[in-house]
């Protein structure tokens, strides 16, 4: 049997090490991804510390995963050995999970990458563009999502005008994903909030105006009213500590959605019938409605990366392929700013 390595996470909050494991065989519908770049994500470090979310082990974690075809599963069409992809990884499915040197994607949610997007800048779009896209877009998860049309369908693009958004977290890999789909929705103003010495990036990406993340709640709803008085019915919160999510159902306008990606924190006394609050699941693969939105956005996601009406974050590169994933975890932990941390599984020793 073929061998490869991989990181393990052998036991519920273990340590990681690297392994020899086998590579697994694409079935019906998959494709075996030789692994060029994969991201890290809050995930992966939270699973470790905490023992959330992963129901067997040994497991493989990783979600992002930008690669080369190597071998196509029974019925798959449209891809040639070689290809440049990238798709999500699964969580609790160990075949497809990143951190490896060969996965396995389904094919009906994977796409090329165009050649002037490398491995590195593919993998920070995965994971993170599926939260901010299920969150916002998903009609057919109105318990999960703000349900709106998806700018990367014709009736979508541009259709919410001169409505304003608002996203906590503007600089994180999700809230970067939110802010350039709010303006292929034509969501305006777009009011991101993020440490100042990331603003001009934002602005770069879309967002309209830049509100200092460290002001009080006060003085956030000041300059919130400075830049609209219109109603603010859709807010996206990327960071989602109780701070940001009772401050966002403050703004939130009534009628309007506040999409959080960690789980409800928001005082219940203020809680009210007419504001929604939902909490994305961001997964592209899981066999449900999210599948449905995922095959519709990877549809689109090739020439939405060509147009460069989406690009990835920045990245940093971690050294010792495999190995570097483990400090670049700890790293993730204490919390970056602006950057996706990216590794190579294939420089592995
Ligand atoms: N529900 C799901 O399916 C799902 C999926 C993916 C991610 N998530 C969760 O979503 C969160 C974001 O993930 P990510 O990968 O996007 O994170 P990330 O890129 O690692 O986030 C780092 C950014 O967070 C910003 N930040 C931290 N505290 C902030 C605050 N109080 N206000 C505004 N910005 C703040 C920092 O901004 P500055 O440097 O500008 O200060 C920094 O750029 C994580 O908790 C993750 O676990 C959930």
């Amino acid at each position: 049997m073929p061998t490869q390595k991989g990181l393990i996470l052998p036991s519920k909050q273990g340590a990681f090490r690297v392994d020899t494991i086998p590579i697994p065989k694409p079935g019906s519908g998959e494709i075996l991804i030789k692994v060029a770049a994969t991201a890290l994500n809050p995930v992966d470090w939270k699973i470790q510390a905490y023992g959330a979310i992963i129901t067997h082990y040994p497991a493989i974690l990783g979600s992002d995963i930008a690669g080369t075809v190597e071998a196509l599963g029974p019925g798959v069409t449209g891809f040639a050995s070689g290809d440049r992809v990238i798709t999500q990884g699964m969580l609790n499915v160990n075949e497809h999970a990143s951190f490896q040197q060969y996965t396995l994607g389904y094919a009906d949610v994977t796409t090329q990458i165009p050649d002037d997007v490398s491995f590195e800048e593919a993998a920070t779009i995965p994971l993170a563009l599926a939260t901010a896209a299920l969150g916002l877009f998903n009609k057919h998860t109105p318990e999960k999502s703000a349900g709106l049309v998806p700018p990367w369908t014709e009736d979508g693009r541009g259709l919410y005008e001169d409505e304003p958004l608002m996203v906590f977290g503007g600089s994180s890999s999700v809230g970067q994903y939110v802010i350039q789909l709010a303006v292929l929705a034509g969501f305006s103003p777009i009011i991101a909030t993020a440490s100042p010495q990331n603003a001009d990036y934002l602005l770069e990406l879309g967002a309209t105006h830049v509100i200092d993340r460290h002001l009080s709640a006060d003085e956030t709803l000041e300059e919130v009213s400075a830049i609209t008085t219109a109603p603010i019915e859709t807010i996206y919160d990327a960071v989602a500590i109780p701070e940001t999510q009772n401050l966002a159902y403050d703004l939130l306008a009534p009628g309007g959605c506040l999409v959080l990606v960690l789980g409800d924190a928001i005082d219940k006394k203020k809680k009210r019938s007419d504001k929604r609050v939902v909490q994305v699941s961001g997964n592209t693969n899981t066999p449900d409605a999210n599948r449905r939105l995922g095959r519709s956005l990877y549809s689109e996601l090739t020439v939405l990366l060509e147009d460069g009406d989406i690009q990835g974050n920045l990245v940093e590169v971690l050294p010792d392929g495999l190995e570097g994933i483990i400090g670049g975890l700890a790293r993730l932990r204490q919390g970056v700013s602006n950057v996706k941390l990216v590794a190579h599984p294939q420089e592995t020793e």
